[in-house]
């Protein structure tokens, strides 16, 4: 049995992938704010139920997911009473494990997890420190995990998960200039998210170097080879690097 507590974007996704197409799905156990999330999920998987309260999570499943926000997570494990049977594997950004283990005391074991929205289709990566079997357990069922033995190392992975709405505004900036020459903004989302979405499926299937499928999509002296020395002629590679940087300062406090 699995309890969550905090039933928002990331809960959803993590439910969602335990309980779809499984011929024997764990049983789940959902706090009770995210009304509106709880509601669809306990409707959609018979599996799946909303306690009456935070502690009602705890006094009846083991393993227990922190799915709060961050600034609230002080507050909320405040108000709880951990035994040493909890597991408790916490999915908040940047909160440090002498943290969680101070705040979610006695609870034996404590695990710091990063799960991608994937995890709905089965396909969050997910990664953990440290090593626990009951995490690896958990997110095995959704995709796999990978293992930061440190907890910088997971930090560091943590930080590469924040360039995700960078990289959809960059491809929000080449719709819209699309859009500028003159096609119909429909049109031209439609075909940046296809040509994307088609980038995407030959990345998850490649295996070797990423610079092996940058020259794939790349003729010498051709238009691609063009943009992208451009682009880094202006130092956008320079900027990631350093916003990156950033974004691991800020983890680590
Ligand atoms: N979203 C992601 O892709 C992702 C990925 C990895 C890690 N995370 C981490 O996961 C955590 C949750 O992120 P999220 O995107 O799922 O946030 P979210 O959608 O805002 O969900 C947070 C949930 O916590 C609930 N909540 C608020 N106060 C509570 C309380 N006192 N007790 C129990 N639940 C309470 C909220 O309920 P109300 O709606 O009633 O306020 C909401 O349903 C964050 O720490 C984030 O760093 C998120």
């Amino acid at each position: 049995m699995y309890g969550f507590v905090g039933t928002g974007e990331i809960t959803a996704a993590i439910v969602a992938g335990l309980s779809t197409g499984v011929a024997d799905p764990p049983a789940v156990l959902l706090s009770p704010r995210g009304r509106d999330v709880g509601r669809e999920l306990a409707s959609r998987f018979p599996n799946v139920r909303v306690c009456e309260s935070n502690q009602g999570v705890l006094d009846s499943a083991t393993v227990i997911v922190l799915a709060v926000r961050p600034p609230m997570a002080q507050d909320v494990l405040a108000e709880l009473s951990f035994q040493p049977r909890h597991v408790v594997l916490s999915a908040l950004a940047g909160v440090r494990l002498e943290q969680l283990r101070h705040w979610a005391a006695p609870a034996g074991q404590v695990v710091r997890v990063i799960p991608l929205p994937q995890a709905a289709q089965g396909q969050s990566l997910t990664a953990i420190c440290p090593d626990n079997a009951v995490a690896r357990e958990l997110f095995d069922r959704v995709g796999g995990v990978v293992v930061a033995n440190e907890e910088k190392t997971l930090d560091a992975f943590s930080a590469a998960t924040a360039t995700f709405a960078a990289h959809l505004d960059y491809l929000t900036t080449i719709a819209e200039w699309l859009a500028g020459q003159g096609i119909e903004h429909d049109a031209a989302t439609a075909y940046v998210t296809h040509i994307f979405g088609q980038l995407g499926q030959s990345l998850s299937q490649h295996t070797g170097p990423l610079a092996e499928l940058t020259e794939k999509h790349m003729t010498p002296g051709g238009i691609n080879e063009q943009l992208m020395t451009d682009l880094r002629r202006e130092g956008v590679p320079d900027l990631v690097r350093h916003a990156l940087d950033r974004v691991l300062a800020r983890l680590q406090g």
